[in-house]
């Protein structure tokens, strides 16, 4: 397990290059099973999730490629129905490809994903609309099997918007005869990406971005040709990162638009923030910022995906802030952590308080989630001294070659190999 080594108090300073939204590639490449085209996916971070995936996809029976942000899936023959447990416990977003399964051959089976570290994140929205858009459930040493005669157009009102959810219902949807509409949706950027890649495949879809969505039916959908939008989490941690540990950093590629949250927090917390059509600039003297509280919610809300990152940042605030975490039961793990580098927090159910400490100091920590471990990162760059951070395996699931990108704009930042 490779660790990082960190020594905190450089500054940093230069540009950064955005990858490609995991969080969008994922069920854009999932969708390549409603097709028997060809479907051609570019800026596609290389990520541990994506490699999931096209280890997915190509047990499922495409045959996929991927190099130089360019990901493709062909069909090759037959397609097999069914994700399988060591695939799905290494992503849970694997749950992804039962809506388009369902929706081209009226049945899917899959792995129960389980919990996971920040929560017990059952998948029963999910279930209960294919339900009824008219599939069977039964469940069978571990798996859940849909399955149906003919799906049926429905009403469907979620009851929370999830985004995985809103992700599988909308492409099941595509090839029932008939409309379907969807409730109480999801709105991050993500779903309007998919959504997008969806019409391009000739589905008929209105209202993505919006609490309601409208898909009628076709009959058949055609290849793909699709770039995913900008990362918004990877530019949302680059640009605490930088309000963390001083700086003056650019963000090409990014969609500023898309972090209009963080971007009003960081002001508030004295970072000067310049958004133009497709670059962010972040200003900051590193010194500690003023307390902002946040708390998570569906987009266009302060995103959960950075919680952790955030509550790094004001570790060192100039008095005391909260912190609330209303989407995940359990996404506070990184508070034990941050508090070995000196940082001041009391968990009190879903709410963090935080007292501002002078200073943090470098230590071995370890991180336990993607987004955890971004938070440890920005902690470390902050901090005095050096610190070790075990398990980046974590992070490798969801930041492109973080290191190097940190390394090129001044961070003292080492991969230690084991
Ligand atoms: C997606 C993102 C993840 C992000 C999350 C919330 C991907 C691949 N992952 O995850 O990075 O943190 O959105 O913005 O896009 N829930 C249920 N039942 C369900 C589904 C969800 O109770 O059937 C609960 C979950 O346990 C969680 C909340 O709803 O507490 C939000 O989950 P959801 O929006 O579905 O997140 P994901 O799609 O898994």
């Amino acid at each position: 397990m490779d660790s990082f080594a960190i020594d905190g108090g450089h500054r940093l300073s230069g540009e950064i290059k955005i990858s490609g939204s995991k969080n969008a590639a994922l069920p854009i490449i999932a969708a390549s099973l409603l097709t028997v085209e060809k479907c051609e996916i570019s800026n596609v971070p290389d990520l541990m999730d994506i490699k999931t995936s096209f280890d997915l996809l190509n047990h499922l029976g495409k045959k996929c490629c991927f190099g130089f942000g360019t990901f493709s899936a062909q069909e090759r023959g037959s397609i097999r129905h069914h994700a399988p447990y060591d695939l799905v416990r290494r992503m849970r977003a694997s749950v992804l490809v039962a809506g388009a399964l369902l929706a081209r051959f009226k049945k899917a089976r899959f792995s129960l994903p389980g919990g996971c570290s920040i929560g017990v994140r059952p998948i029963d929205i999910h279930l209960e609309a294919f339900k009824k858009l008219g599939a069977e459930i039964t469940y069978e040493r571990g798996d859940v099997a849909l399955s149906a005669k003919k799906l049926r157009p429905a009403k469907i009102k979620f009851r929370f918007p999830s985004v995985g959810a809103t992700e599988n219902l909308m492409m099941a949807a595509t090839l029932v005869a008939g409309t379907t509409v969807l409730e109480n949706c999801a709105m991050e950027p993500e779903i309007i990406d998919l959504a997008g890649a969806l019409r391009s495949m000739g589905a008929r879809i209105e209202g993505d971005g919006t609490a309601r969505i409208k898909i009628k039916g076709v009959s058949k959908l055609s290849g793909l040709k699709h770039r995913v939008i900008p990362d918004r989490i990877e530019t949302g941690t680059f640009m605490i990162m930088c309000a963390a540990a001083g700086g003056r950093l650019r963000l090409v590629g990014a969609e500023p638009g898309n972090s209009a949250v963080l971007i009003k927090a960081l002001r508030k917390s004295g970072v000067s923030v310049s958004a133009a059509k497709d670059a962010v600039l972040v200003e900051s003297s590193g010194l500690r910022p003023a307390p902002v509280n946040v708390k998570t919610e569906p987009h266009p809300g302060f995103p959960t995906d950075l919680q952790a990152v955030w509550m790094a940042y004001m570790a060192r605030c100039r008095g005391k802030c909260e912190i609330e975490e209303n989407i995940f039961e359990n996404r506070f793990i990184h508070a034990a952590e941050l508090m070995r580098m000196g940082a001041s927090i009391y968990l009190s159910n879903n709410k963090a308080f935080i007292h501002g400490a002078d200073k943090l100091t470098g230590a071995p920590v370890m991180a336990s989630d993607i987004r955890a471990g971004a938070g440890l990162i920005t902690a470390a760059l902050a901090a005095k001294g050096q610190s070790f951070i075990r398990r980046v395996y974590h992070i490798d699931r969801g930041y492109e070659r973080i290191e190097e990108k940190l390394k090129a704009v001044g961070a003292k930042i080492e991969r230690i190999r084991s």
